[in-house]
């Protein structure tokens, strides 16, 4: 996958997870190639969402060249990398506050073959990503743990200054709040990756709504 090119990656939370392997199936006959996939633990984030056993029954209803992007939002995330890579994750991003080996967490991520990714949350200063060396660079557009929350504009100046700081090979991955208005803002500040969830899968249309998204931000 050209890590540079710009992709609206679904986001499963919203979507209705009794028709999960359908609704995702929709998404990618639209164009969609990167889905991502929520964890939540109930400690680092008050929701507990699904397991590795969700992410392997997914990584099976998806086609081989779907992108599983694996978004930890859980404490300790070094203990469950080789779990979630067996699921059969391709990118794993875990949160800086949620542990202090950053760099370790990151090496075991591609141990296991996996992109390996770096969340901040809104009120995480962007400095870290100079310190260490991640495949993606995930900036939260909302304070992690529920979808549907409106977009915080005051994180697309961490956007450009994490752009900065990573160079042009890395990917920016925003999440939270991005739709078809928001998308765009991040676009212009650097981001390569969109998190789309409400706006997808709570649309009436999510077809339609993938595809306007995907307009909007000047996916190829
Ligand atoms: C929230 C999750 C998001 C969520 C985004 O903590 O990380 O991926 O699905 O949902 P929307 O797009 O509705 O803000
Ligand atoms: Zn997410």
């Amino acid at each position: 996958m050209p890590w540079r090119t710009k992709h609206v990656t679904p986001s499963i939370l919203s979507a209705d997870f009794a028709q999960l392997a359908a609704q995702v199936r929709e998404v990618m006959d639209a164009g969609a190639r990167v889905i991502h996939c929520d964890v939540m633990d109930g400690h680092f984030v008050p929701p507990i969402t699904m397991g590795p056993m969700v992410v392997a029954a997914l990584r099976d209803a998806l086609p081989d060249d779907a992108f599983l992007d694996v978004h930890l939002m859980i404490d300790r995330p070094e203990r469950q990398i080789e779990e979630f890579a067996k699921a059969g994750a391709d990118g794993i991003t875990f949160h800086a506050e949620a542990t202090p080996h950053l760099d370790y967490t990151l090496s075991a991520i591609r141990e296991a073959d996996c992109r390996a990714g770096l969340a901040v949350c809104p009120g995480t200063p962007p400095a870290v990503f100079a310190e260490v060396d991640a495949d993606l660079a995930l900036c939260m557009t909302v304070n992690p743990g529920w979808g549907g929350q409106p977009f915080l504009p005051s994180q697309l100046d961490k956007v450009r200054r994490v752009r900065a700081l990573v160079g042009e090979d890395t990917t920016i991955e925003v999440d939270g709040g991005v739709n078809a208005q928001t998308v765009v803002d991040c676009a212009d500040a650097g981001a390569t990756w969109f998190v789309a969830g409400s706006a997808v899968f709570g649309a009436d249309d999510p077809v339609a709504a993938y595809r306007e998204i995907a307009a909007a931000a000047g996916c190829s």
